[in-house]
């Protein structure tokens, strides 16, 4: 076996964002960070021994039996709560960014693991992290990089920890996931149901879809959305201030470039379309992460946006509060300036050297250029940011960096949906998990029926993205807690299910065999 002691606990970020805008990927990361941090907090250095660290060489391309080529695949292991030998094996799946030790130390999961004594794994996901060829950036390597090339690299890991723990079929498997890797949860199961038994898809968006407006729009509904602290002014006076900031920059874009602290003056469209994008970014990775976020809450943003008492010039008021929401991302994010250099972007993003396991970006443009989109475009006229967010100027960077014409995306994306069955993926035993805030849950599986069949489902009424995937706080919400409680009700009615299911093959075994 090729396994290795776990040396420490790597508390690097988690870099994980399913995201086009480069803050709300900056935010998804401090998330990470945070929920680290907590997770730190509850392990003892003790339960570390328990981790394997492991590789495993995957064949480059699995649907083309001539070429060799292969790259390691890393994945952990965590035997600690494991019942032998027939105990569940518990699949954590790895998406846009590295896995680490932690994701088979903590986490709901984790804690359904120590209940139901499963074996536990993580893998990570090709091209990312540490699983990833020192030539995998350039772009004719990227063509191995897809999820369904994924699904199988995961298929193959399944046959490898099988023969490496002496496993049988009396171990049921059971993945799990959130954003991006939520979607291969449930696709994992889908495409290959003899090999896990159940899947928990957390906030994930398994639907792909070229312009996603409808991100912009849930934003602006969880702005109004007065549990969580919105109303009807939030919304306005953000909508007001994106009009004004747009007008003023056709006006004096040097006012502008020096009200937002911008690193340069933008001189051309596409650098104004980048200021208007990190602008919005903000609001939106704020509604993505609400209470998870270490930046403000919805209703703190919403206080920033509404308060009365602060002292504004009248006529540009909602801008003012615009350029104040501004200065508190840059002065907690600790960034001196915006950045709203859109060669610059381009430049970074066309770096193929693997200098750091955190570099993601790349590869995640990649996808959505080739499988997914997910473009948080604005063009609605119920879209609270600046229209100049357009699919036309989120999708140039498909031909600029990987010279995927912007005509060809429609197919891709339609494919992607053809292959994994959208919204509406007549999955069995797939457990999609979302919050109400989080605007993803629209390219989710919600309440409707599936085929005549209700998909399996949980929404969590106030929360945010991926919330129910951490460990429990007493702070959470009771429709959290609740929601968690619902998830291991469907986990544990799997497991039982497949120890009837295999009493009842064994019992016809013998009946047959007598
Ligand atoms: C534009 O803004 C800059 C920076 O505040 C200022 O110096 C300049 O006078 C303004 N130009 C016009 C035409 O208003
Ligand atoms: C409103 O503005 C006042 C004055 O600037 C400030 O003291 C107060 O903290 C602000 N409240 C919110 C909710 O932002
Ligand atoms: C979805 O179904 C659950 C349980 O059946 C229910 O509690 C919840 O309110 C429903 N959510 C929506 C959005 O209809």
């Amino acid at each position: 076996m090729v396994f290795s002691k776990a040396q420490c606990l790597v508390l690097l970020l988690l870099w994980n964002f399913t995201d086009a805008g480069r803050i709300v990927m900056k935010m998804k990361q401090r998330v990470r960070d945070v929920q680290l941090q907590r997770a730190k907090q509850h392990l003892l250095t003790a339960a570390l021994q328990h981790v394997k660290e492991g590789r495993i060489h995957q064949q480059l391309d699995h649907f083309n039996r001539q070429d060799a080529n292969t790259f390691p695949q890393r994945f952990f292991v965590n035997e600690a709560f494991w019942q032998r030998p027939d105990g569940p094996v518990f699949l954590f799946i790895g998406g846009e960014g590295p896995v680490y030790e932690i994701d088979v130390l903590a986490g709901h999961h984790v804690d359904m693991a120590a209940e139901h004594g499963a074996l536990l794994l993580a893998v990570e996901h090709r091209f990312y992290g540490e699983s990833i060829n020192p030539d995998g950036l350039k772009t004719e390597n990227l063509a191995h990089l897809s999820s369904q090339q994924a699904l199988t690299d995961l298929a193959v890991l399944h046959q490898y920890i099988v023969q490496s723990f002496s496993l049988s079929r009396r171990n049921i498997w059971i993945s799990f996931g959130g954003s991006y890797s939520g979607a291969l949860s449930a696709w994992f199961r889908g495409k290959f149901p003899h090999l896990v038994f159940g899947a928990v898809a957390s906030s994930a968006p398994v639907k792909a879809e070229l312009d996603f407006s409808a991100y912009s729009d849930a934003v602006g509904l969880s702005l109004m959305n007065e549990a969580v602290g919105g109303s009807e002014k939030c919304v306005s006076a953000v909508r007001e201030a994106f009009g004004a900031a747009e007008a003023l920059m056709i006006r004096n874009v040097s006012q502008v470039a020096k009200d937002f602290r911008c690193c340069q003056t933008p001189k051309d469209h596409q650098d104004q379309v980048e200021l208007m994008q990190s602008l919005a970014d903000i609001v939106m990775g704020t509604v993505q992460y609400n209470e998870e976020s270490v930046l403000m809450s919805i209703s703190d943003l919403c206080g920033v946006m509404t308060n009365q008492s602060a002292a504004y010039e009248e006529e540009r008021e909602p801008y003012q509060r615009l350029v104040k929401l501004s200065q508190i991302y840059r002065s907690s994010s600790e960034e001196p300036c915006l950045d709203v250099s859109h060669e610059k972007t381009v430049k970074d993003l066309m770096d193929t050297t693997v200098q750091s396991e955190r570099r993601a970006e790349r590869q995640w443009t990649y996808q959505t250029c080739t499988e997914f989109g997910f473009y948080q475009t604005c063009e609605d006229a119920s879209c609270p940011f600046s229209g100049m967010v357009t699919l036309r100027s989120q999708t140039e960077i498909c031909l600029e960096l990987f010279g995927i014409s912007q005509n060809s995306l429609p197919g891709r994306v339609a494919f992607t949906n053809r292959y994994y069955g959208g919204d509406e993926p007549h999955t069995h035993r797939v457990l999609y998990v979302n919050g109400g805030v989080d605007p993803w849950k629209e390219l989710s599986v919600g309440n409707r029926t599936d085929g005549g069949e209700e998909a399996e489902s949980v929404f969590i009424r106030d929360s945010a993205h991926c919330a129910d995937m951490s460990r429990g706080r007493v702070t959470d919400h009771r429709s959290l807690k609740n929601a968690r409680q619902e998830i291991e009700k469907h986990v544990e009615s799997w497991l039982k299910t497949a120890q009837q299911e295999k009493k009842r093959t064994e019992w016809r075994y013998l009946i047959t065999n007598r």
